[in-house]
């Protein structure tokens, strides 16, 4: 792939930047990244999109030819023009429950879609918590014991679904979800835990509302949400991200608690 000199930078993260390039989006990822891990994240765009969702369409994965990117690997997407969600809210926090309504109907109806052949949402998690070597390893029995017990689902869990993943198109048309890395086959009030545990993490004030609302507009009981908030913070702590570590730990622990 050649990245042009008019492209510009949208994202800059520890392992990636993410670029528009005319009406491309391309996420160029550094040497560290594993070409596999690309061609997952292509893999799943394609498997969610053949299952109904509406995901930016893949173009193109390849290494960059030259300059500074030369020999890391990129996954190029169609560039959908538009704002994410999170830009809506916070340009327009009077609407937040509105905005959150949208947020969570988008959730359900992608949980509705079946994708079997997506990777397990129960395996991916076993993986995650057995290699997290800095949670007690007493803890983690107990978190495996809990994932023991979690049924083999197949419906579409995003497991990073936020407000900045949802890009509301300028020409009015329905919602892109987009940035499927850490997509599952799976149960999808593991997903729900999962979106609820990163609402603390980084919008604590949204949490709570979020939680009622999936609870009610999904039928789900809280307590089958709370019960997976323990594993999801193990993945999460897994992922390394750092963001309220010491939270994140507690939520952990509360594994012991009798939930
Ligand atoms: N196809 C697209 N069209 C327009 N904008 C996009 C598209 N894909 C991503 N974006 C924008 O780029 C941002 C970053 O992309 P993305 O969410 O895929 O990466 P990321 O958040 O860095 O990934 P990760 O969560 O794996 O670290 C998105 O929040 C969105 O603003
Ligand atoms: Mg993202």
């Amino acid at each position: 792939m050649i990245l042009s000199d008019g492209k510009v930078e949208l994202v800059r993260r520890h392992n990636k930047v993410v670029y528009q390039d005319g009406n491309r989006l391309v996420k160029v990822f550094n040497e560290q990244k594993p070409g596999s891990d690309v061609f997952n994240e292509a893999l799943n765009d394609a498997r969610v999109s053949e299952a109904g969702g509406r995901v930016p369409k893949v173009l193109e994965v390849s290494q960059i030819k030259d300059g500074e990117w030369e020999g890391s690997w990129a996954l190029a997407l169609k560039f959908i023009p538009g704002s994410t969600l999170e830009e809506l809210i916070q340009q327009d926090k009077s609407n937040l429950e509105e905005y959150l309504e949208m947020f969570v109907q988008l959730q359900i109806n992608i949980q509705t879609a079946d994708a079997p052949l997506l990777n397990r949402q129960k395996d991916k998690l076993r993986r995650m918590i057995n290699g997290c070597k800095t949670i007690d390893p007493t803890v983690r029995y107990d978190l495996q014991m809990r994932l023991d017990g979690l049924k083999g689902g197949t419906k579409v869990c995003h497991g990073d679904f936020v407000a900045s993943n949802v890009i509301i198109p300028d020409d009015g048309s329905s919602p892109y979800v987009c940035d499927w890395a850490h997509v599952t086959a799976g149960v999808p009030e593991v997903d729900a835990a999962q979106t609820y545990l990163l609402l603390q993490v980084k919008h604590p004030e949204r949490a709570d509302m979020y939680l009622d609302m999936y609870s009610k507009m999904s039928d789900t009981p809280k307590q089958l949400i709370f019960h997976w908030v323990p594993v999801v913070a193990a993945a999460e702590l897994a992922r390394g991200r750092q963001k309220r570590e010491k939270f994140l730990r507690n939520q952990v622990e509360s594994v012991f608690n009798d939930v």
